[in-house]
């Protein structure tokens, strides 16, 4: 397996393009099932969960080609039902395929997703919501069957946790279901956005996306569609914090500096430089920073896929900071990796703890999920020795030409491919 070797203690600097979002593109990926028409999707970052999801609609039935960072889709024939546990594992998002098929099929057998490092990552909320609309659901053998035998029905849905996953699902059926749905306590996340105004281009009627009310009314039949994916908030937050940790300065280019707000301000506070314009973003170490608290919440809170990025940063600033999880109930896999490049870091329960120290010593280091990984990288470019982060396939899963990115900051890193 791949490795990536770093030697740490460069200052970062320079700009860096910032790539699709993958949380945006894959549920807009899926939502190319809703119609028969050629579909044209842009800005699609160049990463294994997205060659997944082109295996998966072509698995399904759906002709779908990605070439550079453009996928097409074309007239589909009939669509399988059913999402097999070989494709379904690879990929939590997989569960997206479920809304697509009920309101094209009325039925769809998913296999169960099961869990990841980051948590059981249960699926209550989006089978609920089927429920609501009119599925029948029962579990045999692994797979959860689903059937819609008078079609779904539009309903009041109000989400016992606005889930961003759960919200899409319910936006990819309902658009096409009979009547007005409402979700209430809908997730805000900007991919809910984007994904909304791909559905309302395709023809659907959907109403207010980022309010955590959404209103759909049902409509017959959906079209093709051509968008250009909006850029990934938390690739753009790890670059930022890689030009702190480094005590760089970099330009952001192609990103929306709104979505991306909780961590500004948190630099901003921490004393770091950061200069918001259109569609870039510069961040530059002015001065030492202090360590600042946080805790993950649901959009515009502080994204929860950036705390172990920040949990890196804090452990290298002097003093002490805390760090709450309130999203994943396991989402500290990185404090044990960090531990290894000698951060002094105390979890109870969903908070950590850190206490600054001087500097890190490099340490082969193991990746456990996408974020931890992109954690242990910054802490690797910090540290003044080297560093080996192995398992680095979770890294590929989300971040485009990672490597490519960083060099071309200054960063001394490479990848290594052993067998
Ligand atoms: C999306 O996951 C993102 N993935 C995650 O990013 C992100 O961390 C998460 O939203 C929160 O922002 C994609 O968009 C592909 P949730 P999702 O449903 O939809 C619980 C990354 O690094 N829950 O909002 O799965 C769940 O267990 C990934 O890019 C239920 O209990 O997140 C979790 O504790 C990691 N029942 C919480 O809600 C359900 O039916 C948030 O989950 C669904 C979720």
């Amino acid at each position: 397996m791949d490795k990536i070797i770093i030697r740490g203690g460069k200052k970062l600097k320079g700009e860096v393009i910032i790539s699709g979002s993958k949380n945006s593109a894959l549920p807009i990926l899926f939502a190319t099932l809703l119609t028969d028409e050629p579909s044209v999707i842009k800005n699609v970052p160049s990463l294994a969960d997205i060659n997944t999801t082109v295996e998966f609609l072509n698995f399904i039935g759906k002709k779908t080609v990605k070439k550079g960072n453009t996928v097409r889709t074309y007239p589909s024939e009939k669509y399988r039902h059913i999402a097999p546990y070989d494709l379904v594992r690879k990929m939590r998002a997989s569960i997206l395929i479920m809304g697509p098929l009920l309101a094209r099929l009325n039925r769809v057998d998913v296999s169960l997703p099961g869990g990841c490092t980051i948590g059981a990552r249960p699926i209550d909320i989006h089978l609920d919501a089927f429920k609501k609309l009119g599925a029948g659901i029962f579990v045999e053998g692994g797979y959860v069957k689903t059937l819609a035998e008078n079609g779904l029905k539009g309903a009041v849905i109000d989400l016992k946790f606005p889930s961003v996953g759960a919200t899409e699902n319910i936006l990819l059926s309902a658009v096409l279901a009979k009547g007005k749905t409402t979700i209430i306590n809908a997730a805000k996340e900007p991919e809910i956005e984007d994904l909304a105004n791909v559905l309302n281009k395709m023809g659907a009627k959907i109403n207010g996306a980022s309010t955590g009310k959404i209103v759909i009314d049902g409509v017959d039949g959906l079209r093709g569609f051509t968008h250009e994916v909006i850029p990934d908030r938390i690739e753009a937050a790890t670059y930022m914090i890689a030009a702190a940790i480094t005590k760089g300065d970099i330009v952001l280019k192609s990103v929306i500096p709104k979505h991306i707000e909780a961590v500004s301000n948190k630099l901003k506070k921490s004393g770091f430089f950061v200069k918001e314009n259109k569609t870039s973003i510069r961040v530059k170490w002015v001065k030492s920073l202090k360590p600042h608290n946080i805790k993950t919440e649901v959009y515009p809170g502080f994204p929860t896929d950036v705390q172990a990025q920040w949990m890196a940063l804090m452990c290298l600033l002097k003093g002490h900071s805390k760090i709450e999880e309130t999203i994943f109930e396991n989402r500290f896999m990185h404090v044990a990796e960090l531990q290894r490049f000698g951060a002094n870091i105390t979890v109870d329960c969903k908070v950590a703890n850190i206490t600054g120290v001087e500097k890190f010593s490099g340490a082969p280091v193991m990746v456990s999920d996408l974020r931890a990984g992109a954690a242990l990288v910054l802490a690797g470019l910090a540290a003044e020795v080297k560093t080996i982060v192995s398992r680095i396939y979770h890294l590929d899963r989300g971040y485009e030409m990672l490597e490519k990115k960083l060099k071309k900051l200054g960063a001394d890193i490479k990848r290594v491919h052993s067998s």
